[in-house]
């Protein structure tokens, strides 16, 4: 019998990580191209002293009763933790980990493709030639937005907000106006950024770029009252989690042209349902939450990942530890 602590990793990671995983623990990995489904997860964390979780799972009492009391970390391979009831883990001394700072770059590149994507109707215009539509050079035809020199509003000013700021004002000389709950001092200094209320953003931006962190104050934040106060020309790009946006509510406004296009790298549900209709638009981008998907990203986040759970595993403090309260 292995005397290396027992953990359940709930999809294959890169090698990068997943190997001194391998090597330092007794690991079962899910190595199935869709997730395990509830009842397996439940059943494959019994007993585990560890697990390497996606967004895809839900951490929460269950699942935490579901591993025994023996479970001292739950690694999380993803800088955001929505999935995962926190203080319930703290109640429980069990350690969170994710993993800030290596997608940074690489999700706010990918919110300004959506930008510029969704602001210059490339998708629709790809399809158009795809289709075999394209006749003439038409002087009146596919229309699109102006970047540069626009305003560019945040929807929360962290890391990812940051450098989608960065990028649109030294890019494109964009003005930047932010909403956080805190004053950004880096952004307001190198950057000029203006933080502002959220009807003031809503009402002055040219483009809206969501960034904030899904909670209570921010679930559902994008509805039909903050579509209105847009401006009929914006843009609207979400890059942080679906359920910030009522997605019924951003259908019938882009049906509607109250904003002129979306941008979506995340959907509520994800998958999003094959019959949402946010899907027969022309004027919505939607690509499968792929914001961290590049070679640096992916591996950087399984190393933070692999350490996450091997300190986790002795009890040490984590390299991004969500909840430090939970240990000592
Ligand atoms: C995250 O890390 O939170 C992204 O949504 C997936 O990489």
């Amino acid at each position: 019998m292995s005397t290396k602590p027992r953990v359940f990793v709930t999809r294959r990671i890169p090698e990068f990580g997943l190997k001194r995983v391998l090597e330092a623990t007794d690991a079962e990995v899910w190595d199935e191209p869709l997730p395990p489904s509830r009842d397996v997860l439940l059943k494959k964390i019994a007993g585990c002293e560890g697990v390497l979780s996606l967004l895809t799972e839900r951490v929460d009492a269950e699942f935490f009763d579901a591993a025994g009391p023996q479970l001292k970390v739950v690694s999380n391979y993803a800088v955001g933790f929505n999935n995962v009831d926190v203080p319930e883990a703290t109640r429980r001394k069990v350690r969170i980990g994710n993993t800030p700072g290596v997608l940074t770059e690489a999700t706010a590149d990918l919110a300004f493709a959506l930008l510029i994507s969704a602001a210059r109707r490339i998708v629709e215009t790809v399809k158009y030639v795809q289709e075999k539509h394209w006749k003439t050079w038409e002087p009146l035809g596919h229309i699109g937005q102006d970047l540069c020199g626009k305003t560019i509003g945040i929807v929360g000013m962290g890391r990812i907000g940051y450098a989608m700021a960065r990028k649109c004002h030294f890019g494109w000389d964009m003005r930047v106006l932010y909403h956080d709950t805190r004053q950004v001092e880096p952004a307001d200094r190198d950057l000029q950024a203006q933080r502002v209320d959220i009807d003031t953003l809503l009402a002055e931006s040219d483009f809206v770029s969501v960034h904030a962190d899904l909670n209570p104050s921010t679930k559902g934040l994008f509805n039909r009252d903050a579509f209105r106060k847009m401006k009929r020309t914006a843009v609207f790009i979400n890059t942080a989690r679906g359920p910030h946006v009522i997605q019924k509510d951003l259908y019938d406004a882009l049906k509607a042209g109250e904003i002129f296009a979306a941008g979506l790298d995340v959907t509520d549900p994800e998958p999003i349902a094959v019959d949402d209709p946010l899907l027969t638009l022309p004027n919505c981008v939607i690509v499968p939450h792929i914001a961290s998907a590049t070679v640096s990203s992916r591996n950087g986040m399984a190393e933070i990942a692999a350490d996450n759970l091997l300190l986790g595993l002795k009890r040490e403090p984590l390299r991004a530890w969500v909840n430090p309260e939970s240990g000592n």
